[in-house]
Parts: structure tokens; C-alpha cells; sequence
């Protein structure tokens, strides 16, 4: 921990979160339902989703620790180990790619001296390629502390580092409360869970890998759907008809009225 830092009380922490997170449980139906909600308190506190925080939202959640970890390790918006002041997010996903992400990324690369899930020995910058941001139509583009920017250029990459040093940039640089490691790879086994990234990525092995490409994930859910058809459809309209009561008037794919006297 670097001087700058001061000591780090979870506990404390998690107690004065508490009323947070019970007036976020009580918005829904479910309170499994405020986990990312909650997840993104703790990050915005501690700078990372600690195995603490992952545990603290499992009791409140009456949740296994394993269905925390399962959702959290989905998302690329939660970190799971310490990071820099700046995590670098920048899109590999086609359309990028199309419109020159390989130029873009190599130089990210060249420029902060650092690979994939890496970070600059100084903790300032982390560093990821990820899968398509869902911001196609301004590719080349990245997230830098979960906020946009888009189309790229190596230019812009220049002036956004030299602000980012002199403390001069526009988004907030994120909490420190521990020294993040060169690198925040999670390792495959024991550190967390069974290590498989998550339930939702199937056949993706490795957990520091986003899914994307050659994973047929999606595949696996479409036909889950398919043959669960049913049970889907009867789910979908009850909430559909329990949200959509302001409405006047719902039209089936029948032609009935849904939603009569509402
Ligand atoms: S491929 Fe980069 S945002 Fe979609």
C-alpha cells in the first residue's frame, strides 16, 4: 500500500452501505434483483468487487457465494482484483476490428508498455481488451473507467494518456485502496470458485477470457429457449401484463386483449 493510501475497514464500510443497499433491495420484487447495484457500491468504494464485498452481498442477498460470483465475473464493469487509477477498456470485437482496432490496440500496447489484464508498474493504467462495447456505430471505441469514448485515433490515445498523468482528464480516476498487482488475472483454479468464468459463458474455460468468437454460448441459450418455449412465453406475459398495467389496451399475437379492464 502506497503512502497515499489509508488503511481500508471493510467492515465500516459495509455498514454504512447497509441502508444503501436495503433501500435498493426493497425496488424490487426480488432482492437477488439489486446484486449489481450493490456490487457497483462496494466498487465505487473499495476500487475493486473484493471476495469481502462478494460475501457481504451473498448474506444480504441470501445468495451462495458462488451465484455472486457467477454474475460478477460475467461482467467486465466489475473488476475482481485491485486496478489502476485508469482501467482501459478497448473494444476487440468486430466492428472495431473493421474499422482498425488492431492499429488501436497494439498501440495502447506500445504506448503504456503493458499487455492484456495488465498493470503499469506505477498503478496507474489498466489494461483490457474486451468484447464489443454495444457502441458499433462509433467504433474504434473503449470504456475508460466504465465511461465511452469513441472513434479513436492514435492521437486521441496521446492526449488522453498525457491528461490522465497530469491529472487533467475529464472522468474521475477510480479509488485506490490497495496497490493493484501487475496483473489482475484471475487464476484459473482455487482463487475463485470452480474457476470457470461463469455459468452464462459455458464453454469458455479460461476466466479471463470475455466469451465472443467460437463461443457458442448464445447457441446454447437459443436452444434452451427453444425447447423451454413454454414456460418462457407464459413467464414473459405475466410480467409484461403486471409492467405494462397503465397501458389501455394489449393485443396478444392472437388478437385478444391481454390486458382487459386495467
Ligand atoms: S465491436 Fe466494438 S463496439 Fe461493437
Amino acid at each position: 500500500m502506497t503512502d497515499t493510501m489509508e488503511a481500508f475497514d471493510f467492515e465500516a464500510v459495509a455498514n454504512e452501505l447497509r441502508p444503501q443497499c436495503e433501500a435498493l433491495i426493497a425496488q424490487y420484487e426480488r432482492p437477488r434483483s439489486a446484486l449489481l447495484p450493490i456490487m457497483h457500491l462496494f466498487q465505487a468504494r473499495q476500487g475493486y468487487v473484493s471476495q469481502e464485498a462478494m460475501e457481504f452481498a451473498a448474506g444480504l442477498l441470501q445468495l451462495t457465494r458462488a451465484e455472486v460470483e457467477a454474475t460478477v465475473s460475467f461482467y467486465t464493469l466489475f473488476f475482481r482484483k485491485p486496478v489502476g487509477k485508469y482501467v482501459l477498456q478497448v473494444c476487440r470485437g468486430l466492428m472495431c476490428e473493421l474499422r482498425g482496432a488492431d492499429d488501436i490496440l497494439a498501440y495502447f500496447r506500445e504506448k503504456l508498455g503493458i499487455g492484456h489484464l495488465e498493470t503499469t508498474e506505477d498503478g496507474m493504467f489498466s489494461y483490457e481488451e474486451v468484447e464489443c462495447l454495444a457502441s458499433c456505430n462509433r467504433a474504434t471505441c473503449m470504456q475508460v473507467n466504465l465511461e465511452f469514448v469513441y472513434d479513436l485515433t492514435p492521437a486521441m490515445i496521446d492526449d488522453m494518456l498525457a491528461a490522465m498523468r497530469a491529472g487533467t482528464y475529464h472522468v474521475k480516476p477510480m479509488v485506490q485502496t490497495q496497490t493493484p498487482g501487475r496483473t489482475w488475472k484471475v487464476k484459473q483454479d482455487g482463487e475463485v470458485g470452480t474457476g470457470r468464468k461463469s455459468p452464462g459463458t459455458r464453454t469458455s474455460s479460461d476466466p479471463n477470457n470475455a466469451g465472443g468468437v467460437g463461443d457458442p454460448t448464445g447457441v446454447i441459450m437459443l436452444d434452451t429457449i427453444v425447447l423451454r418455449n413454454a414456460a418462457f412465453a407464459a413467464r414473459s406475459r405475466e410480467r409484461f401484463v403486471r409492467d405494462a398495467s397503465q397501458i389501455s389496451e394489449i393485443i396478444d399475437e392472437d388478437g385478444g386483449i391481454i390486458n382487459a379492464g386495467h
